[in-house]
């Protein structure tokens, strides 16, 4: 796993979605040969790279003259960094900016950035002349294996997030792993959070192995040559496209890809979506949170959930609801916000649990009372 294969070839995973099916390719130092992809797919196609201004600023020149050498003339549209941008008010501009560059069906949109502009740009390619094609370029870990894959795209809305979007699926995902080399720290521990997710959802192996291998995944073999971090995307990406390919709209196992996003997204909206909390952070809390549940409920012993904890801390991520700065929601919002969000079927919770690690299910019919309770005794202890 570790041996030195610097010029080892792409991993590609499939997505397997019939006529809609497309390849995840995943490597270092991809971006070069992003225009000969894009042309052997879409011969003839014109670009707009939809960007932010952090990422432009980094990688955007290295993407253009990619596109050019290859002969795919591209129009930049670049936006603010950040949550805010997945806005109406940017997806007018980004739209707006697309139809002004004459990009025509036939034509392609390249999303290139983390999250926030997948599912921005990914909505305006599904909205702009009734769906336009387009490529995900990810650049940070959360995108790389979670936010590229799958055809969730949208923007917020002011009662809540990713309120407003469409299921549009790229036609090609390049995720080049030496954009990581220029994420901050902060944000690469983040998306860790969604990777060891896919281990503590249903991959216990993988797991285990990201419990020995994590320090070279975030070192990304630059120097060694390590393909530690391309294996750790490659199973994710695996992971999420057998999800993806079996309950492509979420009707069913999809939603364990929700393990410890209730929680999250309760603390995440308490801290206000800001820099206070990002998602993979309030993720991990929330996968320690749905572990100690499990635990409450007699599903699993406590062992399995001080696994998971002591792996997350170890990382650097928070574990632990005291280590949110400016602290916590009380209990009577953190139950608001529990209740807010769209997990909720007619008053009954809907959360993922576990029976062990990689062993994760719906439960769909969880009461308030015993979150209530259970949050009640963490609150106790802080
Ligand atoms: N569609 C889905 O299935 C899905 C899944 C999970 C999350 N999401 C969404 O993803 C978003 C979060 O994504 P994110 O964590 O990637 O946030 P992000 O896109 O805001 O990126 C985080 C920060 O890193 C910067 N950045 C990005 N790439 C960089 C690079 N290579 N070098 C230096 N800086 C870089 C960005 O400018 C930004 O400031 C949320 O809006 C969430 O709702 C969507
Ligand atoms: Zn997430």
């Amino acid at each position: 796993m570790t041996a030195p294969l610097r010029h080892a070839e792409p991993i590609v995973v499939k997505v397997a979605l019939g006529a809609r099916a497309y390849d995840i390719v995943i490597g270092r130092g991809l971006i070069a040969g992003l225009g000969e992809r894009v042309k052997a797919l879409r011969p003839g196609a014109k670009t707009a790279i939809v960007t932010d201004a952090t990422v432009a600023r980094h990688h955007l020149p290295a993407v253009e003259a990619a596109l050019k050498t290859a002969g795919v003339g591209s129009a930049a549209i670049v936006v603010p960094q950040g949550e805010g941008s997945k806005s109406y008010a940017t997806f007018e501009t980004v739209c707006e900016s697309i139809i002004a560059a004459h990009i025509e069906r036939g034509d392609l949109i390249v999303a290139l950035g983390g999250g926030v502009i997948g599912d921005l740009a990914g909505y305006a390619a599904a909205s702009v002349r009734r769906g336009l094609d387009f490529v995900q370029v990810p650049t940070t870990l959360l995108a790389q294996v979670d936010s590229s894959v799958g055809g969730k795209t949208g923007i917020n809305s002011r009662h809540g997030k990713n309120l407003i979007g469409a299921f549009h699926q790229p036609i090609l995902v390049v995720a080049d792993t030496a954009l990581l080399d220029t994420l901050p720290k902060r944000d690469f521990r983040a998306g860790y959070a969604e990777m060891a997710k896919y281990g503590l959802l249903g991959d216990a192996a993988f797991f285990s192995w990201l419990e020995a291998n994590w320090q070279d995944i975030f070192s990304g073999g630059k120097s060694s040559g390590s393909l530690a971090r391309e294996h750790a995307i490659a199973v994710c990406c695996r992971g999420k496209a057998g999800i993806v390919a079996r309950d492509e709209r979420e009707t069913g196992e999809r939603a364990l890809l929700n393990l410890g996003h209730t929680f999250g997204h309760a603390l995440e909206a308490g801290a206000g979506f800001s820099d206070r909390l990002l998602h993979g952070e309030a993720v991990a809390l929330g996968m320690v949170l749905a572990f100690e549940f499990s635990a409450a409920k007699g599903l699993i012993g406590e062992t399995d959930a001080t696994r998971a904890r002591a792996h997350l801390a170890a990382v650097g991520l928070p574990t632990h609801l005291n280590e949110v700065p400016g602290g916590v929601p009380g209990l009577d919002a953190l139950m608001d916000l529990i209740a807010q969000d769209k997990k909720v079927k007619r008053g009954r919770l809907t959360f993922i649990l576990v029976r062990g690690i990689g062993q994760a299910f719906v439960e769909n019919d969880v009461s308030a009372a015993e979150v209530r309770a259970f949050l009640a005794d963490k609150l106790a202890t802080l």
